[in-house]
């Protein structure tokens, strides 16, 4: 007789529980969850007009001839049912060029493998990039090279936006590194052509590892019809220049020849399951059960004002597993919340700041934290709320720089994938210390009603109007009251504006605007992806000042 042994796992499963304690019907809560509602409602109309990209005259016309939207063509590529983490969808928000920038990004799930995918949006401006798809595109590579993803590269562009080519042409050259940078460091990179990919944009298809061209609509050449029959006379033919037929018989430009565009995603589906591809980092180890609080709630804790504090346990109440959080020197620097949990069964270590400022406790704190995460090889989740380092007599002569300098060395010298959220304020030095974009955290996304900026903006035109005040001492000049009132107003304003999340992420300073309610499964795709990579820390550390 066979005997069956059960074995029962309580790794991970005897870690402290947290208790939420926010009041689900107060005031404030209820206030909070209005504020939070707008923000994301706000987000979502955005989103509407990324999805449209070039409007429905240009949607139509792309269908009329037969082609798929950039959309669809990743919808058929991804597996069934596999989630898309989208990136920088709101890049260029705000600025002259279409939301969303003509290309389309993210990390999505092919075959069984996370890519990244990079689709060009046809329908704006004939998928033109201009200086914000460069930035978004640039971004989508890093966080494939970082992060060890295989890029599929969805390929329909007119090149570059003529009009504004004097601030993209030199950076754009970055492109075409980077792919060749991802082959030589043993990432895979394949390239889908379904339409034009003229001049620079042929060395798309020629720089990646595989290319695919679509009968009848791939054009890859470097120069076109018109352009050859200016530079050389000569009468050539668009397919006989850069057609499917002709490189995948003649130049050998393409490696596979697809019939249509159903055929060209099955090829490139088929040539990932040959990529024999594995995840170098460990799968999720611990229980990975859903938290105890629910998520909806999330939108009842932060607040509209940035400078009301607000405990981020009862956000990590409601992203990681089981709620369950082990907190470490909960007595020390206690306005830094740190802690070890897991998501989806990655285990993590957590940074979350409590009630804005950090001292010197928290910044050696963090150091500590930071350093330890990185002897057990346990990737950082970094919550922002934080309006940076405290200032004042007292706290310089106790060394605050030295501590803060010691939080910065220990982030920037850390090798464990870091995920950066920013749920209320990304202010100042603080910004930096809790690994902000300059630190290079594999992924960082913003709660719809967060703000970012070097200072908040009643705190900096205040600071403005001081300097102002002061330098018409100075200069024995007499001050006028009224001109630094309206002056004061202005700067507010445009701080304001500035700060927004809309603007962030239209500059791709980070990868992307959340609803709050889906920091968890965000979370846990962005670390799913950092597993593709090896996860390991660094023992070794910059000289600290003590
Ligand atoms: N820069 C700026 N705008 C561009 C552009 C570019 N490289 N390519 C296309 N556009 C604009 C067009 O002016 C047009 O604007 P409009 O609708 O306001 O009139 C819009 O994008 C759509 O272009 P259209 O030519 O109607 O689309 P199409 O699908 O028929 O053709 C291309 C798309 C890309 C094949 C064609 O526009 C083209 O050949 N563009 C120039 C390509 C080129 O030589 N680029 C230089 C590379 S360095």
């Amino acid at each position: 007789m066979v005997t069956l042994f059960v074995v029962k796992t309580t790794k991970g499963g005897r870690m402290p529980v947290l208790q939420a304690a926010v009041d689900t019907t107060s005031t404030q809560y209820r206030d909070n969850v209005e504020v939070q509602q707008a923000a994301v409602a706000a987000l979502d109309a955005q989103l509407e007009k990324v999805v449209a990209g070039g409007g429905e005259r240009y949607a139509k016309r792309h269908h009329d001839r037969g082609r798929l939207l950039a959309r669809e063509r990743i919808e058929l590529l991804l597996d069934r049912d596999a989630p898309f983490l989208e990136l920088s969808a709101l890049a260029a928000w705000g600025t002259e060029f279409t939301v969303g920038a003509a290309i389309v990004t993210g990390v999505g799930v092919v075959e069984g493998v996370e890519c990244m995918i990079i689709a060009h949006d046809p329908t704006v401006r004939g998928g033109a990039m201009n200086p914000y798809t460069l930035k978004k595109n640039l971004r989508a590579l890093e966080i494939a090279r970082t992060n060890r993803l295989p890029v599929l590269y969805l390929v329909e562009s007119g090149g570059a936006d003529l009009p504004t080519q004097s601030e993209l042409f030199v950076f754009a050259g970055k492109i075409f590194h980077d792919l060749t940078e991802l082959s030589s460091m043993g990432i895979p990179t394949i390239a889908l052509v379904f339409g034009n990919a003229t001049a620079g944009g042929a060395y798309v298809p020629g720089m990646c590892d595989y290319s695919v061209l679509v009968d009848n609509q791939a054009k890859v050449f470097l120069g076109g019809p018109p352009l050859v029959k200016m530079a050389t006379g000569e009468d050539a033919d668009g397919e006989q220049l850069g057609g499917a037929d002709m490189h995948s018989r003649v130049s050998g430009v393409a490696d596979y020849f697809a019939v249509d565009e159903v055929d060209c995603i099955r090829i490139g589906r088929d040539i990932v399951t040959h990529l024999n591809w594995r995840k170098q980092g460990p799968g999720p180890s611990l229980p990975a059960d859903e938290p105890i609080y629910d998520a909806e709630e999330l939108l009842g804790i932060a607040s509209g004002d940035q400078r009301v504090p607000f405990d981020p346990r009862e956000v990590i109440a409601r992203v990681v597993d089981g709620s369950r959080f082990s907190e470490y020197k909960p007595r020390y620097g206690t306005s830094l919340v740190t802690g070890w949990a897991s998501i989806h069964g990655f285990p993590v270590g957590i940074l979350s700041n409590a009630r804005g400022v950090l001292f010197s406790e928290e910044a050696k704190k963090a150091s500590e934290f930071i350093q330890l995460a990185n002897q057990t090889d346990t990737p950082l989740i970094f919550l922002q709320n934080t309006t940076g380092y405290m200032v004042g007599t007292q706290y310089e002569q106790g060394g605050i720089i030295k501590d803060g300098s010691k939080m910065i060395n220990s982030v920037t010298n850390s090798k464990v994938p870091h995920i950066t959220i920013n749920m209320g304020g990304s202010f100042g030095a603080g910004n930096y210390g809790m690994s902000g974009r300059a630190y290079d955290p594999r992924f960082m996304f913003t709660w719809a009603n967060a703000r970012l900026a070097v200072m908040g903006a009643q705190q900096l035109a205040g600071v403005m109007s001081i300097v102002g005040k002061a330098a018409a001492e100075s200069a024995g000049r007499e001050f006028d009251a009224e001109a630094d009132a309206e002056r004061t107003a202005a700067i507010e304003r445009q701080i304001e504006d500035e700060s927004h999340p809309f603007f962030v992420s239209a500059r791709i300073y980070d990868d992307g605007v959340i609803d709050p309610r889906d920091t968890r499964a965000v979370l846990a795709i962005a670390l799913s992806a950092a597993h593709s990579d090896h996860v390991a820390g660094q023992r070794g550390y910059g000289v600290f000042r003590m």
